[in-house]
């Protein structure tokens, strides 16, 4: 009973942390339609908090339910014999993790600090502050992309047996 509660909340988290395929698209827009405008500075804060929120509830909770269906059952982990599509998908998590610690954190800590405290200003936002946001646009598509692969991994694992 409790190893099918674990998958099934493993499932859940796998859909919060694909939920921000669709909001990233959502908020890049509307940042794209303010920018230079009163409330830029809380729409670009507004989208870092949806892809960070979504990221570590999604990325904590899958690492913590795979490791546990991993160990109440037969599955191994990075084991190549056998299971491909679950070893790709804990390669594909390291990257990831990686991709979050090394790459997003960083760009979005720079961010903050380029928007400043004073979110209400109309000081008009640096050009390097408008190229780091293009980079933390790249580095989520990146996340949001292999979340993607290791989920439709995860579902069509029956069809290749
Ligand atoms: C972005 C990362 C991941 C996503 C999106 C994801 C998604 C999923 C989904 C949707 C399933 C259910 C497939 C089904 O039976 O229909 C599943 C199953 C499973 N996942 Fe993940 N997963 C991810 C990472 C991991 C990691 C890192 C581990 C292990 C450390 C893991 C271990 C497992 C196991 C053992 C199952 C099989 C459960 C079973 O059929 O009894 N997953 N995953």
């Amino acid at each position: 009973m409790e190893y099918f509660i674990i998958k099934s909340l493993h499932i859940t988290f796998a859909g919060i942390w694909l939920a921000n395929l669709l909001t990233d698209s959502v908020l890049r827009g509307i940042i794209t339609t303010n920018k230079q405008k009163s409330g830029e500075r809380k729409f670009i804060r507004l989208y870092m908090t949806f892809i960070n929120l979504l990221g570590i509830i999604g990325s904590v909770g899958i690492l913590a339910t795979g490791i546990f269906l991993v160990l109440d059952s037969q599955y191994g982990f990075f084991d190549m014999s056998a299971n491909h599509w679950l070893a790709a998908k804990q390669i594909l998590m390291v990257v990831l993790l990686l991709t979050i610690f090394l790459f997003i954190i960083p760009t979005a800590k720079k961010i903050k600090t380029e928007l400043g405290e004073n979110l209400e200003s109309d000081t008009i936002l640096s050009e390097n502050t408008y190229l780091l946001l293009q980079k933390l646009y790249r580095l989520s598509t990146i996340v949001n992309a292999i979340v993607l692969i290791n989920f439709l991994f995860a579902v069509t694992h029956y069809l290749f047996g």
